[in-house]
């Protein structure tokens, strides 16, 4: 018995095979590699003595799905694998809806055909749009996306919404991440991003580390209480745990469920800067530039349905979040490679 993992080798869904390798589950990982490196697997192997079962396969390829679904005995799904670079997806929408929308279809497809009726689903707080209210419960509408990749979210929340409606034996239990920050408390898995990195964290460690000269701070004009953009970053080992008991609750058959998972704090970016100064001891050189295109200037979550429900909540505080993001990058200056 075991829970397929699709994106298992990617970021959130490597730290999230940690926990439940050493919550007892068996693991088995498909990932297309795209966006992370195999590598991983003997990194986790080294972290829980344990290495998890991986095909190298596509979502978007339904021949190679069967194959794994009848070698072994899946339970469950956890569905991380997708496209996320927003800017990207705004370049490259087709791409996006493709591998995203058209990719979870076929995995759920094939999940059909061999009964295999469990998913959890990796949202995103984007869906919320420019929210209705602060601090962000589930009851707050879906919003306006301003990119294809959080309209790939909030549409793949419809789809799985309405097969479960269709078809109540489906248990489906979709997670909206708030700002998923932080590493491995070892220093050995951590966040790979290509390129130059467009979130703000993988920013300030490359700065720390002498790859980037500064740090862009996208606007100081917002209302809030320093003029700077304020999220709820959560801890990616917080954010693991908390799909583990999406696990828990996913046996006893809870129909759908729809969880926001985060701190219920907001932080500033320049709240972010200096925690991560105090924790690495490494001065971030910054300069104020104009407002990023489709920004909001504040988006933190209500997290009390998650820990009412799913009995999870974030334990880990800002400096354990940069501390262990600086440790990552400080010791695999160039991820996996
Ligand atoms: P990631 O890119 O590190 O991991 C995604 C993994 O999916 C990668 O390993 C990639 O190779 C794989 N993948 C992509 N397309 C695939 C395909 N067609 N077939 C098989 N594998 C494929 O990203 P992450 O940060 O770990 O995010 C995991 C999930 O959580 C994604 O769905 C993402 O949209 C969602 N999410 C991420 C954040 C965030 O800020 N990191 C926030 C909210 C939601
Ligand atoms: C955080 C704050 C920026 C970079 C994104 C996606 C969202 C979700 C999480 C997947 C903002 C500021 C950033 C920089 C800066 N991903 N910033 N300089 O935009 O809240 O959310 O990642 O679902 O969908 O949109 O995260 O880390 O990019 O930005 O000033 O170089 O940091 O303006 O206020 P964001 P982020």
């Amino acid at each position: 018995m075991a829970i397929l993992v699709s994106g298992g080798t990617g970021y959130i869904g490597s730290h999230t095979v940690v926990e439940l390798e050493e919550a007892g589950e068996e693991v088995v990982i498909i990932d297309n590699l795209s966006n992370s490196s195999l590598k991983t697997l003997d990194r986790i192997e080294h972290l829980t003595g344990k290495r998890p079962v991986f095909y190298q396969v596509d979502i978007l390829d339904r021949e190679g799905l069967h194959q794994v679904f009848e070698k072994e005995q899946i339970t469950c799904c956890i569905h991380f694998a997708g496209l996320k670079a927003v800017g990207e997806s705004v370049q490259k929408p087709l791409e996006y809806y493709q591998n995203n929308i058209a990719g979870t279809l076929v995995l759920l497809d094939v999940m059909r055909q061999h009964d295999v009726k469990n998913i959890i689903f990796s949202s995103s707080a984007t869906v919320y749009g420019n929210p209705a209210m602060i601090p962000i419960t589930e009851e707050c509408p879906k919003g306006s996306c301003t990119n294809p990749y959080g309209w790939t979210k909030s549409m793949l929340e419809q789809i799985l919404m309405d097969m479960q409606k269709a078809d109540p034996s489906w248990n489906v239990i979709i997670l909206r991440y708030f700002n998923p920050i932080g590493a491995h408390i070892s220093g050995t898995i951590g966040e790979n991003p290509n390129g130059i990195p467009n979130n703000l964290m993988p920013y300030i460690t490359q700065v720390a580390v002498g790859k980037l000269k500064e740090l862009g701070i996208f606007g100081n004009d917002y209302d809030t209480p320093d003029g700077t953009g304020v999220r709820d970053y959560i801890h990616v080992v917080d954010l693991a745990k908390g799909h583990v008991k999406a696990v828990e609750k996913i046996k006893e058959q809870p129909g759908l469920g729809l969880y926001n998972l985060g701190t219920g704090i907001g932080y500033s970016v320049l709240d972010i800067v200096k925690n991560f100064e105090e924790a690495s001891g490494v001065k971030i050189p910054y300069v104020i530039k104009p407002r990023r295109e489709g920004d909001i200037a504040t988006c933190y979550s209500d997290a009390k349905k998650a820990e009412r429900e799913l009995g999870w909540k974030a334990e880990k505080t800002i400096l354990d979040m940069c501390e262990d993001s600086w440790r990552w990058q400080s010791q695999n200056p160039n991820g996996y490679e």
